[in-house]
């Protein structure tokens, strides 16, 4: 059972290092998509290695470290990479950053992840972001929990308001963001053609292999939650598609630079009605 112990830990550590105060919205970034961010002033920057029950593998494509500062008005903190179901095993991997954000004070999490796409019509470059979820994988980081708490609701799991600014400010930059449903798939592996023609009759738009455990955590301790997906790949077998870590890591990159206007927009409208 996870006592919270790790994250109260942090918490010490973090004010050990000069934390002044709480911040308003955590942000996590996936593969090749570590620089979403304008400069955060102020920063008090981490390495997940100083943080007991952060990820402390290493994933090619993952910056790893805890940044908390200001951007204008607003404060955040930046988690730097997130730790996989498939490199533990575990699908609580993210428990204690999640757990972490909470204690810092935050109310939501904007969650980033690369993604393939069901939808031949959903191009690569292209950016979704999560109006539901399929986890139809048997993982669900509740699993060893105890207590009523772990009958999370996941009707509206993904915020109306969050995804509203987000796509506000996506159409503010004159970038497209495409409202889809994210099928989890744990991975390591990519999918078989079969898999992806099965999650498109399932009615999902997009496959990938992270956010939804950090989803489920998340809204276990009542996190609005946002998740915005860069289209690195064609799901496998669609138009031949073979698809690759290392475009993964190429096009959320590419893919990266629309995401950090859309973030600075969001940013700075985030106090606004
Ligand atoms: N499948 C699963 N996860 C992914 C993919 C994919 O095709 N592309 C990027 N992340």
């Amino acid at each position: 059972m996870y006592s919270g112990q790790d994250s109260e830990a942090v918490m010490e550590l973090l004010r050990n290092r000069g934390l002044e105060a709480s911040v308003d919205i955590g942000i996590v970034t996936g593969t090749g998509l570590a620089n979403i961010l304008k400069e955060i002033e102020n920063a008090l920057d981490v390495p997940y290695d100083d943080l007991p029950g952060f990820p402390h593998g290493f994933v090619s494509g993952h910056a790893r470290r805890l940044v908390i500062g200001n951007i204008g008005r607003l404060r955040v903190a930046l988690l730097q990479g997130r730790s996989h179901y498939y490199e533990t095993g575990d699908p609580q991997a993210m428990r204690t950053p999640i757990e972490v954000l909470l204690r810092l004070g935050a109310h939501s999490v904007v969650l980033t992840s690369s993604v393939g796409s069901v939808k031949p019509a959903m191009r690569p470059g292209a950016l979704a972001i999560v109006t539901d979820h399929i986890n139809l994988s048997g993982v669900n980081p509740l699993h060893n929990e105890q207590g009523d708490a772990r009958f999370v609701p996941m009707n509206d799991a993904y915020d109306a308001t969050l995804r509203h600014r987000l796509k506000r400010a996506a159409a503010s930059q004159g970038v497209a963001l495409h409202d889809s449903v994210y099928m989890f798939m744990p991975g390591p592996s990519f999918e078989t053609p079969a898999e992806i023609r099965v999650a498109g009759m399932l009615g999902a738009d997009i496959v990938g292999m992270s956010v939804v455990p950090e989803t489920v955590i998340a809204r276990r301790y009542g996190l609005k939650v946002a998740a915005m997906c860069a289209v690195t790949n064609l799901g496998a077998g669609l138009e031949g598609m073979v698809p690759s870590h290392n475009e993964t890591k190429r096009m959320g990159a590419t893919v990266a630079i629309s995401l950090r206007r859309i973030f600075d927009t969001f940013i700075r409208t985030l106090d606004e009605p």
